[in-house]
């Protein structure tokens, strides 16, 4: 397994949702999938499915909140795979529909408990994973970290929308710990210039998953797209930006 010549990818999160959808289409590409997920009953029954579809699939205990968990998940993979080659950090807390109907939510009202649990999940934990894995993903010959955002950390859509029937406010936690992981990519990136590794964020757009509902415009097919895409990323392909899927076609997202 050491000295495969296949891409070696984990994905966070990927029980349900849009990572398992990453998982699924990096699977197809004849990847082989590291299938991350804080649930261990729910991660085996994903990794199962997979299984199914031709998937070569390992899972992993990773709960990107527990640094013993990060820490054993680096560990496992290093001895059994011995580099990644490309980090999807797609775990997230997203806002659930209680919690984006009620007035608590507001920046005139939002509590310093909620902010901090969503700036540690988003943003913080992202980072601990990210450093975590670094070292593997050094000896990776193109080393690809993907950071799933969302158009709801982009500042510029936030403010273009102030004065007209838009986005109302409801996302203060969510939105800034986007905009801090779009940081992370942008200083990361940055830091690891001149080197094989490229870090970008990905914003899926609003996606049937169970936080998107049944009613967004994105299929998960549809959403995982840009994370695809920038996990596949060729030598001369972008560092340091934040793409999107409009129309069928990838493109920047303003930050
Ligand atoms: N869906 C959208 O419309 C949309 C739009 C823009 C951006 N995004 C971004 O896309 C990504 C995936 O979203 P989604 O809609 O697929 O979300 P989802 O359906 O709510 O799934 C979230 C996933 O993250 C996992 N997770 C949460 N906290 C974790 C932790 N501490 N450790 C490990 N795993 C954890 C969940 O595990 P459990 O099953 O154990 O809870 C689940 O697998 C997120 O980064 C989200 O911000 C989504």
């Amino acid at each position: 397994m050491k000295n495969t010549e296949k891409k070696i990818v984990l994905i966070t999160g990927a029980n349900r949702g849009l990572g398992y959808e990453i998982a699924r289409q990096l699977g197809e590409k004849d990847m082989v999938v590291i299938l991350g997920a804080r649930n261990a009953d729910a991660g085996k029954a994903a990794v199962s499915q997979l299984s199914t579809q031709n998937i070569e699939v390992h899972f992993v205990q990773l709960d990107i909140l527990q640094q013993e968990s990060i820490r054993n998940a680096a560990a496992l993979v290093e001895e059994q795979f011995g580099r990644l080659d490309i980090l999807v950090n797609n775990a997230a807390r997203l806002p659930n529909r209680k919690e984006a109907e009620s007035q608590k939510f507001l920046p005139s009202d939002i509590s310093a408990e909620l902010l901090y649990g969503y700036i540690n999940t988003n943003f913080m934990a992202q980072v601990a994973v990210t450093q975590a894995f670094l070292p593997l993903i050094k000896k990776s010959q193109a080393g690809r970290i993907v950071n799933m955002s969302s158009s709801i950390g982009s500042v510029t859509i936030a403010s273009e929308h102030l004065h007209e029937n838009g986005p109302k406010p409801p996302f203060l936690a969510y939105a800034a710990s986007k905009a801090a992981l779009n940081m992370f990519t942008v200083q990361l990136a940055k830091e690891l210039a001149g080197t094989s590794i490229k870090v970008n964020s990905a914003d899926p757009g609003l996606t049937q998953t169970d936080a998107g509902g049944p009613t967004a415009p994105n299929t998960v097919a549809q959403g995982a797209k840009p994370a695809v895409w920038l996990a596949c990323l060729d030598a001369d392909g972008p560092t340091g930006c934040f793409f999107t899927h409009r129309l069928e076609h990838t493109a920047t997202n303003p930050w």
